[in-house]
C-alpha cells in the first residue's frame, strides 16, 4: 500500500478560487489538523483502507476468498439513513412540501455552524471533488465533498468518479454542488478515537437546494454521509432536473436482449431493499433472452434531440444490500463484490471471509457478528445487520453493459413503479397514458424495510419510490412529471406497475420472483412493440394468463389466475385512501391527478354492476 501524501494542493484547484476559498472557509470553521485534496489514485485507495485498519474501523478480509477488500463495523447508532433527522431547508416550508422535513435555511445553518465549529478537531480534512454520471458527460453533474472519514472517501472512490481529473473538468469557474460532511466526534490532544466515530446524540442531513448545498453531520453511514449518492443524485439533483427540464429518479436501468438481438432499455422505481438490484442483474430464465445492467439505484434522464428519454446511471458502484443476496438470488452481485470491495456491518467468518443471512444454505458454524461478538447457530440472533451493505465497482459485474459509461445515455422504453404489497396489486399493470403512468407511480406504495431506521413492515404510500428522497414539494413533482409528458415531440417510454411481492391467504409469495421476472419483463418488451395482447381493466392494462409466458414455470393456474386479477372491491377500499393520500398535496396537487382518481373509481363502480 502507498502511503498517503496530505497537504498537497493540486494547481488546478488553486485555479478555481470559489472552491479553493470555499474549501478554506470550511476548514477554519471545523478546524481539522490538516486538509487533504483527493486525487482519486488507486494509491489513495489503499492508503484509506490502511487508515481504516490501522484505526480500527476495518479489517481485512482473506486475500484467498474475497482479495482487496474490508469489513467495516459501525455502530447501532448508526446503521442506516435517519429519514426523520433529513431536511430539505428550501426558502419557504411550503416549497419542501408536507413530505419533507423543513427548517429555515439561515436557522439551520446557525445550528450546524455551531456544531461544525471545530468538529474535525484531531481528524484529517478531505476534499472530494467528485462527477456524478461519467466525466465530462453532458448529463453529469460535479460535486465536491468535504469530509472526515475516511470510510467516505474510499466509498466515494466506489461509488463516484473522484480526484483530478474532475477538478480538471471543472476549470476556472465550473458550477459544483457543495457538500459538508463531518462524523461530529472530533478528538481532543489525548483523546483515543473510536472504532466507529460518529455522533450519538445530534445527526442532520440538510439540504439547501436553491444554493445546491448540502450539510451533513454526525452520522457515517451510507446515504447519510455519501453525499454523492441521495443527497445530491437525488434531492438536489431532482430540483436541478426540475428547473432544467430533466428527469433525477430512484430509478435502475437495465438493457433487454430478446432472442433476435432487439434491444429495449427500461428503468424501474422501487423503494429501498425491494429488490432493485437483483433486478438490474437478473439472469432471466426465458431462453434466449439477455438482461444487463446499466445501473441498480439512480437513473438521471434527459431529452435527446429524437424526443426520447435518454438516461445515465450517475453512479460508479453499487451500494447493495447485502442480506438475502446469494449465488442463487442475485449471482452476478455476489460476483461483482467478490473483491475491491467495502462490506459494511456484515459478519466475518474464522476463515476471513464475510457472511450475511441468506448468503449459503448453511450457516458457518461460527462467525463474530457485525457487534463485534462471537457468534453460533444457537445464539438466537442474527449475525449481520438486516441492513449491511457491499460497496462494489460496478465495472465489475459481469453482465454490466457495454454502454454503461455512454455519456450520451440510453433511450429508455418503459418505465417500471412497484413495491412491497402483499395484497391487492396484481403482477404487473400497464398505464393507459403517460398521465395514468404517472398516478400509478404517484399513489405507489409498500411495506417498509430496514434500509431507513424506523419500523420495518408498515405500509407507506412512496411516490415513484422517492418519498425519502425528493428535494421539493412532491405535488410540484407529480406536475413536473406532467409536465415532462407534455413535451412537444416528446416519444416517451411506456409506464408499467409490478408487484412480486403479492400472497396468498397464508402469506405465501404466489409469485418465484428473481429470474422469473424475465417473464413479466418479457411482455413489458413485447408491449413496447404492440406484439403482444393486454386486456383493459378499471385498473390499467393486464396480460391475460396466456399473454404472459410461463413455459416451464411450475406455478398452479390459480396463482396465475390471482397473480393477474383486478380485486374490484379491494380496490374500491383503496379509493379513499388515495385521495386521503392526495389530499396531503393541497393545490400543489396537479388536476390531472385528481382526474385519474376520479376515472379510476368510475370504471371500478362501473366494473362492480
Ligand atoms: C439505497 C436506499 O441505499 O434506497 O439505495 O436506501
Ligand atoms: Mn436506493
Amino acid at each position: 500500500m502507498s502511503s498517503l501524501t496530505l497537504d498537497v494542493e493540486t494547481t488546478s484547484t488553486q485555479r478555481h478560487k470559489r472552491l479553493a476559498q470555499w474549501v478554506a472557509e470550511c476548514a477554519q470553521l471545523c478546524t481539522p489538523e490538516r486538509v487533504h485534496w483527493c486525487d482519486g489514485s488507486s494509491g489513495e485507495y489503499q492508503a484509506m483502507m490502511r487508515l481504516m485498519i490501522l484505526s480500527g474501523t476495518a479489517i481485512p478480509l482473506s486475500e484467498d476468498k474475497r482479495p482487496n477488500s474490508i469489513l467495516v463495523r459501525s455502530s447501532p447508532a448508526d446503521v442506516a439513513r435517519v429519514e426523520d433527522r433529513t431536511f430539505i431547508c428550501a426558502r419557504t416550508q411550503e416549497e419542501a412540501g408536507p413530505t419533507n422535513n423543513w427548517e429555515d435555511p439561515a436557522k439551520m445553518k446557525d445550528k450546524l455552524k455551531r456544531l461544525y465549529s471545530g468538529a474535525m478537531a484531531g481528524r484529517t480534512m478531505f476534499v472530494i471533488p467528485y462527477s456524478m454520471g461519467p466525466i465530462g458527460s453532458p448529463i453529469a453533474k460535479i460535486g465536491v465533498e468535504i469530509t472526515d472519514s475516511p470510510y467516505v472517501v474510499a466509498n466515494m472512490h466506489i461509488m463516484a468518479r473522484v480526484g483530478s481529473r474532475v477538478l480538471e473538468v471543472l476549470g476556472e469557474d465550473g458550477e459544483f454542488v457543495r457538500g459538508l460532511h463531518s462524523v461530529g466526534d472530533p478528538l481532543g490532544p489525548s483523546d483515543q478515537d473510536s472504532a466507529w466515530p460518529n455522533n450519538a446524540k445530534e445527526k442532520y442531513i440538510c439540504h439547501f437546494p436553491e444554493t445546491r448545498e448540502i450539510w451533513s453531520y454526525g452520522s457515517g453511514y451510507g446515504g447519510n454521509a455519501l453525499l454523492g449518492k441521495k443527497c445530491h443524485a437525488l434531492r438536489i439533483a431532482s430540483v436541478q432536473a426540475r428547473d432544467e427540464g430533466w428527469m433525477a429518479e430512484h430509478m435502475l436501468i437495465l438493457k433487454m436482449t430478446n432472442p433476435a438481438g432487439r434491444v429495449k432499455y427500461i428503468t424501474g422505481a422501487f423503494p429501498s431493499a425491494c429488490g432493485k438490484t437483483n433486478l438490474a442483474m437478473l439472469i432471466p430464465t426465458i431462453p434466449g433472452w439477455k438482461v444487463e445492467t446499466v445501473g441498480d439505484d439512480i437513473a438521471w434522464m434527459k431529452f435527446g434531440p429524437d424526443g426520447r428519454l435518454y438516461a445515465i446511471n450517475p453512479e460508479h458502484g453499487f451500494f447493495g444490500v447485502a442480506p438475502g443476496t446469494s449465488m442463487k438470488s442475485n449471482r452476478n452481485a455476489m460476483l461483482t463484490a467478490a473483491r475491491n470491495s467495502i462490506f459494511t456491518n456484515c459478519a466475518i467468518t474464522p476463515e476471513g471471509d464475510i457472511w450475511w443471512e441468506g448468503m449459503t444454505a448453511e450457516k458457518p458454524a461460527e462467525m463474530v457478528d457485525w457487534l463485534r461478538r462471537p457468534w453460533t447457530p444457537g445464539s438466537g440472533r442474527k449475525p449481520a445487520h438486516p441492513n449491511a451493505r457491499f460497496t462494489t465497482p460496478a465495472g465489475q459485474c459481469p453482465v454490466i453493459a457495454p454502454e454503461w459509461e455512454d455519456p450520451n445515455g440510453v433511450p429508455i422504453d418503459a418505465i417500471l413503479f412497484g413495491g412491497r404489497r402483499a395484497g391487492i396489486v396484481p403482477l404487473v399493470t400497464e398505464a393507459f397514458s403517460w398521465q395514468h403512468g404517472t398516478f400509478l407511480g404517484a399513489t405507489a406504495s409498500s411495506e417498509t424495510t430496514a434500509a431507513a431506521a424506523g419500523k420495518v413492515g408498515q405500509l407507506r404510500r412512496d411516490p415513484m419510490a422517492m418519498l425519502p428522497f425528493c428535494g421539493y414539494h412532491m405535488g410540484d413533482y407529480f406536475a413536473h412529471y406532467l409536465k415532462i409528458g407534455a413535451r412537444p415531440g416528446a416519444k416517451l417510454p411506456k409506464m408499467y406497475y409490478v408487484n412480486w411481492f403479492r400472497t396468498d391467504d397464508h402469506g405465501k409469495l404466489l409469485w418465484p420472483g428473481y429470474g422469473e421476472n424475465s417473464r413479466v419483463l418479457k411482455w413489458v418488451f413485447e408491449r413496447c412493440d404492440n406484439n403482444v395482447q393486454a386486456v383493459d381493466t378499471p385498473i390499467g392494462r393486464l396480460p391475460g394468463p396466456a399473454d404472459l409466458d410461463t413455459n416451464g414455470l411450475d406455478l398452479p393456474a390459480a396463482s396465475l389466475a390471482r397473480l393477474l386479477s383486478v380485486d374490484v372491491e379491494g380496490w374500491l377500499a383503496e379509493v379513499p385512501l388515495i385521495r386521503e393520500h392526495f389530499a396531503k398535496f393541497g393545490s400543489h396537487l396537479p388536476d390531472g391527478l385528481n382526474r385519474e382518481v376520479d376515472e379510476l373509481e368510475a370504471r371500478l363502480r362501473k366494473a362492480k354492476k
